[in-house]
């Protein structure tokens, strides 16, 4: 690595029960973290967001490392999820974008024409507009210590997602109408959506995350045929460069992650990854089925965080039972921490996991 400092690889997180975990092994102590652990449901992280809006602070590396850091500190997590979001590298890229509160992405202009897609292959993510991003990594690593950071991005499909509709939507369909209607079009978005998520995801595992999550959080929309013609070559886009890495000689541990997926599972193992994310619908020996000798995260309900301790204990039991027909598993959410999670019960729940 040409990376000044030590790379947590190769000294600090080389052993941490989530990276063990992730190569494959059981390592003693379970491994446990949760997808949005740092965000709404801490009144801590309120309480420091306020006045600022959510992408200002994703820029902030003072801000962006607090924020990271406060569910580890609280719970006890296995490890830190990069506080940042998945339209970040567009905004760092130069595209009109902006999170709005209850709503999510919403885009200046929707990305629909020919004409769209070339000025935004216009755009490129440099060095220079990564600084706080790489900066926010580093300082992160020095205070982690042996905890291990996960660096992540939005799969090209999410975010064609939000682009070709101009915010949020249900079913997605103006990204799947583009990919059928306008071929070239959706391939030329891609392939520039491809480029600046792994630009993005190389530079916070360059810097020191010791893993890589890559979010394709509205797959489970398409057909598998859509999947694998339209969408899947350019997340193995995506992952390439950080799949080029090696630290002491071995690669950087990388999770793919769906929510609704259960009929993509093995072409989204396929991309090129190590771990897969499963939602809690699929439960994960089916998945350990379809997926054969792979790493496999998840799968708690997120529903189960409001029902009591006994019926979330019952419910972990049953996943953890389940996920014994992986060759390992990394304890997680099907998919995000609700905002009105009481983070006891996340507290609770990681005590529990480590005990077992
Ligand atoms: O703790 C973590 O998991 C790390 C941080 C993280 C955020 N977003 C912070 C965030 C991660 C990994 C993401 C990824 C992300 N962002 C995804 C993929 C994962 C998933 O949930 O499927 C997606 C689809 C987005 C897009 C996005 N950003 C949405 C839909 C929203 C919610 C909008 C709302 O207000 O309901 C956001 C905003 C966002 N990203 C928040 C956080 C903590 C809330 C913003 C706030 O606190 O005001």
């Amino acid at each position: 690595m040409s990376s000044p400092h030590q790379h947590p690889l190769s000294g600090p997180t080389a052993d941490a029960p989530l990276i063990r975990a992730y190569r494959g092994e059981r390592p003693d102590r379970l491994p446990v973290w949760f997808m949005r652990q740092a965000g709404r449901s801490l009144p801590e992280y309120r309480a420091l967001r306020t006045g600022t809006r959510m992408l200002d602070a994703c820029l902030d590396p003072e801000l962006v490392t607090e924020i990271t850091l406060q569910p580890v500190r609280r719970h006890g997590v296995d490890a830190a999820i990069f506080f940042s979001d998945i339209v970040v590298p567009l905004r760092l890229a130069g595209v009109g974008v902006d999170i709005v509160p209850g709503r999510g992405p919403v885009l200046e202009h929707p990305v629909r024409t020919a004409d769209d897609v070339a000025k935004l292959r216009e755009r490129t993510l440099t060095p220079e507009a990564l600084s706080p991003i790489t900066a926010a990594v580093r300082q992160l690593t020095t205070e982690l210590g042996s905890t291990p950071l996960i660096g992540f991005a939005g799969a090209p499909f999410t975010l064609a997602a939000y682009l070709v509709e101009g915010g949020p939507s249900k079913d997605h369909l103006a990204a799947r109408t583009m990919m059928h209607a306008q071929p070239q079009v959706w391939a030329e978005l891609m392939d520039w959506l491809a480029e600046i998520t792994g630009t993005f995801l190389h530079a916070q595992v360059s810097a020191g995350a010791s893993a890589a999550q890559l979010f394709d959080s509205w797959a489970g929309t398409l057909s598998l045929a859509d999947y694998a013609q339209y969408v899947a070559p350019y997340s193995t886009a995506a992952l390439a460069p950080v799949r080029a890495l090696e630290v002491a000689d071995r690669p950087v541990p990388t999770v793919h992650f769906g929510v609704g997926t259960a009929h993509l599972l093995p072409a989204m193992h396929a991309v090129g990854v190590d771990v897969v994310g499963v939602d809690w619908r699929t439960p994960l020996d089916q998945a350990a089925q379809a997926l054969p000798g792979v790493v496999l995260q998840g799968n708690l309900d997120p529903a189960m965080l409001a029902a009591d301790w006994p019926a979330l204990r019952a419910h972990a039991e049953t996943v953890l039972a389940a996920g014994a027909a992986a060759p390992a598993h990394v304890v997680n959410l099907g998919h995000g921490v609700p905002p009105d999670t009481d983070p006891e019960m996340l507290t609770r729940l990681t005590a529990w996991l480590h005990e077992q």
